[in-house]
């Protein structure tokens, strides 16, 4: 019998499958379907620093102008007490996904700024959040902001939650640091449990009929999981973290590269989205199958033996791979250069 077990944020997971942030999970019987084909923990959609701000404004507003004197109006106006609001309803979400299922529920809070919405994190402990995701989503797109500012964001976010709660917490990173594992290690220092490689940053598209600049949403692609596999590899052993691996994490060879190169978990996203709840019994069975005929006995056996530290050539993570895959180049027959 394969051990498929793995311990992520102190959780002790019965594989390592997790579904990350989607639809999926504001939904109740889709994050059930979850459960039952097999996912070991479930990440929520996030609860966004600009959501919340929104209703607190639209609030402001709703009382400013019963304040000014429509009095005898008030009460054509729906009575604030018995509207539940945005926090409320993910609260009442997470109380529910509690209650429902039985694998671990991962809260996921999502913003940029020191703000009030931090104070949310506590609310997501009581509600019963086994751990607690900061998605900081940041363009360092100011010219007036250092590489160590746009960290210390990082930083001073994750003490500010840390201050108010006991959850363990991983932080979903962008992969746009400079020096990527010396960034992890100050977030070590700092207290998180895990991290989460890496965000997807949703790329706007130039309208070229009406040049606007337009929104848009791709769901991501197995080319896209080497990028996370390679700093993975590198990660492992030199930061004492829970390590996940997200964006393009397709098939059971995905999975088993990430494993191999040290993620505790894999978050699937956009297959799920793509081909059905379905799939993830399918790369769970082909998880196991990849096991017995490759002769691991489990998960812990496999994770992390082609990270860095133990790959028999630990540079081909590094720059003397780039001088031989440049080399390595042939092009198509028929293209004329
Ligand atoms: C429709 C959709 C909604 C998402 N919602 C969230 C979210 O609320 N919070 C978050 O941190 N990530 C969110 N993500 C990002 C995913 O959790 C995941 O990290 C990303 O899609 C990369 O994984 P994939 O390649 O498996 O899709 C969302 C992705 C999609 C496609």
């Amino acid at each position: 019998m394969i051990d498929l077990s793995t311990n992520y944020l102190g959780l002790k997971l019965a594989n390592p499958l997790v579904p990350s942030s989607s639809p999926y999970s504001k939904d109740l019987s889709a994050a059930k379907k979850l459960e039952d084909a097999g996912a070991s923990a479930i990440v929520m959609s996030s609860l966004f620093e600009e959501k919340i701000e929104a209703e607190e404004q639209q609030m402001a507003r709703f009382f400013y102008q019963q304040s000014i004197g429509y009095g005898e109006a008030d009460s054509f106006h729906p009575v604030p007490d018995t509207i539940k609001t945005y926090q409320e309803q993910y609260l009442e979400h997470l109380h529910n996904l509690k209650t429902a299922l039985k694998i671990p529920v991962i809260a996921s809070l999502n913003g940029t700024s020191l703000g009030g919405w931090l104070d949310y994190a506590l609310a997501l402990q009581q509600a019963g959040a086994d751990a607690l995701e900061l998605n900081i989503y940041h363009l360092a797109a100011n010219a007036e902001e250092s590489g160590d500012r746009v960290e210390n964001r990082y930083i001073e976010i994750l003490q500010a939650i840390k201050a108010q709660v006991s959850l363990p917490i991983t932080l979903k990173l962008s992969s746009q640091f400079s020096s990527p594992v010396h960034f992890a290690k100050r977030l070590e220092a700092a207290g998180a449990d895990g991290i989460v490689l890496f965000n997807r940053f949703y790329q706007p598209d130039i309208d070229l009929e009406t040049l606007q600049v337009v929104p848009k949403l791709e769901l991501s692609s197995s080319t896209e999981a080497l990028l996370r596999i390679r700093w993975l590899a590198v990660m492992y052993g030199r930061v004492n973290l829970s390590l996940a691996a997200t964006g393009g994490f397709h098939q059971v060879e995905d999975v088993v590269k990430a494993l191999l190169a040290g993620a505790d978990v894999v978050h699937l996203c956009s297959v799920l989205l793509e081909c059905g709840i379905d799939s993830l019994t399918k790369i769970l069975q082909d998880l196991q199958q990849w096991l017995v005929e490759h002769e691991y006995q489990s998960i812990s056996q496999l994770k992390g033996s082609v990270s860095q530290q133990h790959a028999i050539d630990p540079s081909a993570y590094q720059r003397a791979n780039y001088v031989q895959v440049l080399d390595s180049y042939s092009h198509p027959s028929g293209v004329l250069m």
